[in-house]
């Protein structure tokens, strides 16, 4: 981990423009401050998909396309807290479905979070937990006769480029088998009224959280940022439909990384990109689709429409 992190970070300040990559942001501070954006009132996200889990859930289980006596698995990447599943959970165990629960994450910790808060509040959930890669697990799945739904929610399919999400969706489509369902949840291209505050928070939650990749930096791999000495810059294109966001320096400087030997200029007002969150329409997910082995079968919207879950069939 710590030998990728020193590479990315060696590519990334050696390239001009410089860049860093988003999914470094997520250490323990980073995973908290990532809670408390989705709890901004600017983040729209995930109020609108939880909206779609409370009151559409209907809508989502008939789309599955699944019958009570056929058992199926219920797989979710990178499951975090949970608080928009448990809605269709409950209900899946209300009416008596015959499924389990697999939630997969990264994070040792917070699977074991999810887990004891399911086992109070859905005693009767079947919950098989999964540590470790998407596709790794996944493929132990694959042939097993029983039919899977796949979620994949919050558009964090969005903090790729549309050539590498097509190539994760060909992939995952390669661990599935025919007629396996895969809900991916996806931001919709909208106003920049609406969609830049969700990036550029009043409380300025969302700059800490950009930042913490400098304080990130100095733990992890000796450097000696000064934070004061950059600030957070997000950007968004209504026609393009890309918010990026950038640390942008505040003065000329250089900076040293010690495990790296390396020290990097900056200059004033230099930019270095360290995240896309990628907005979608109907186009974009059937130009994403396109070359993968799924059908897109179904949409489902929150009352704004701000957001879509699509339901993708694995053909
Ligand atoms: C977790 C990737 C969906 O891009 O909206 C939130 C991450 N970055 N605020 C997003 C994020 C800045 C988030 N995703």
């Amino acid at each position: 981990m710590t030998e990728q992190f020193k590479k990315d970070v060696l590519e990334g300040l050696n390239s001009s423009p410089k860049f860093l990559s988003s999914k470094y942001f997520y250490d323990k501070v980073g995973d908290e401050l990532f809670v408390e954006i989705m709890n901004m009132p600017e983040y729209y996200l995930t109020r609108a998909e939880f909206e779609i889990f409370s009151k559409k859930t209907q809508d989502l289980i008939d789309s599955f396309e699944i019958n009570k006596n056929e058992k199926f698995q219920l797989i979710e990447l990178g499951a975090g807290d949970g608080t928009k599943t448990k809605e269709l959970l409950k209900e899946l165990v209300i009416q008596n479905f015959n499924f389990e629960y697999i939630p997969i994450d990264i994070s040792q910790h917070t699977l074991d979070k999810l887990e004891t808060s399911l086992n109070t509040e859905l005693p009767n959930l079947k919950v098989n937990q999964k540590q470790g890669d998407y596709f790794e697990v996944l493929s132990s799945f694959k042939e097993g006769g029983v039919k899977k739904i796949v979620l994949f929610l919050g558009s964090n399919i969005g903090n790729l480029t549309d050539d590498l999400s097509a190539k994760f969706l060909y992939e995952l489509g390669g661990n599935l088998d025919k007629n396996d369902r895969l809900l991916l949840g996806v931001d919709l291209i909208k106003s920049r009224e609406i969609v830049l505050p969700a990036y550029n928070d009043k409380q300025g939650i969302t700059a800490k959280f950009n930042l913490n990749l400098l304080t990130r930096i100095n733990k992890e791999l000796g450097g000696n940022f000064d934070r004061n000495l950059y600030k957070h810059l997000p950007e968004y294109n209504e026609e393009e439909g890309i918010a990026k966001s950038y640390i942008v320096s505040t003065a000329n400087q250089k900076v040293d990384i010690k495990s790296i030997n390396q020290s990097f200029e900056f200059k004033e007002g230099e930019k270095i990109h360290t995240e896309i969150s990628r907005k979608y329409n109907d186009d974009i997910i059937n130009k994403i689709t396109k070359h993968t082995d799924f059908n897109v079968e179904n949409k489902i919207l929150d009352s704004k429409a701000y957001f879509a879950d699509y339901i993708l069939k694995r053909n």
